[in-house]
């Protein structure tokens, strides 16, 4: 493992992937194992802009949102160096992965479908689980949605320098300890 090589680099580590992924469980774990800072993109919008994402989401709209997903991240890579985690959606364009490749790594976290339903049901935190008149869609409509979603997603996510599968890891620990070999390896 060359660990000189990532002390030496000047870059910071972006995790992305689908909605419900994982993505803030496994930065966050990465983040500590380096003792690198870390950031949720998510938490970094809802600070600045002093409300909730549900709540940016009904009082400004999506694409509101998307515009200050952007400046914020294009901020932080310019004053902030560890591990940030993206939104589901940050990967919006090509514009967004060919800066996140030249500003650092792009750590895809990839995860069964079935899961990522479940978890995105069982979690009243996500916009795009109600429905216009704020009650909760059925599964088999949020199933769709996300699937469409995910087709229009997938080919930006892919292009990540790194991927790790969430289905052949048994423990976080685990999981962060192969993506740090994987980094550590590319770097
Ligand atoms: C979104 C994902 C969310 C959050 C917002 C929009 C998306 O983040 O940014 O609700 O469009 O996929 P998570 O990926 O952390 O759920």
């Amino acid at each position: 493992m060359n660990s000189y090589r990532l002390g030496k680099f000047e870059g910071s580590i972006f995790v992305c992937g689908f909605m419900a992924s994982g993505k803030s469980t496994l930065g966050e774990k990465i983040a500590r194992k380096l003792e690198w800072d870390f950031l949720d993109l998510d938490q970094v919008i809802e600070e600045r802009e002093g409300k909730s994402i549900n709540q940016i989401f009904r009082e400004n709209g999506e694409p509101y949102f998307r515009k200050k997903e952007w400046e914020y991240l294009l901020d932080l890579t310019r004053t902030f160096k560890g591990v940030v985690s993206l939104g589901g959606g940050a990967l919006h364009d090509q514009k967004v992965v060919d800066h996140l490749k030249v500003s650092g790594l792009l750590v895809f976290v990839e995860t069964p479908f079935e899961e990522i339903i479940e978890r995105v049901r069982n979690n009243h935190e996500r916009p795009i689980l109600f429905n216009e008149g704020g009650e909760i869609k059925s599964k088999e409509t949020l199933k769709e949605e996300l699937k469409t979603l995910y087709s229009s997603r997938e080919g930006l996510y892919k292009q990540a320098q790194i991927s790790i599968n969430t289905s052949i890891f048994t423990s976080i620990e685990e999981m962060a300890e192969k993506a740090i070999e994987k980094i550590t390896r590319h770097v």
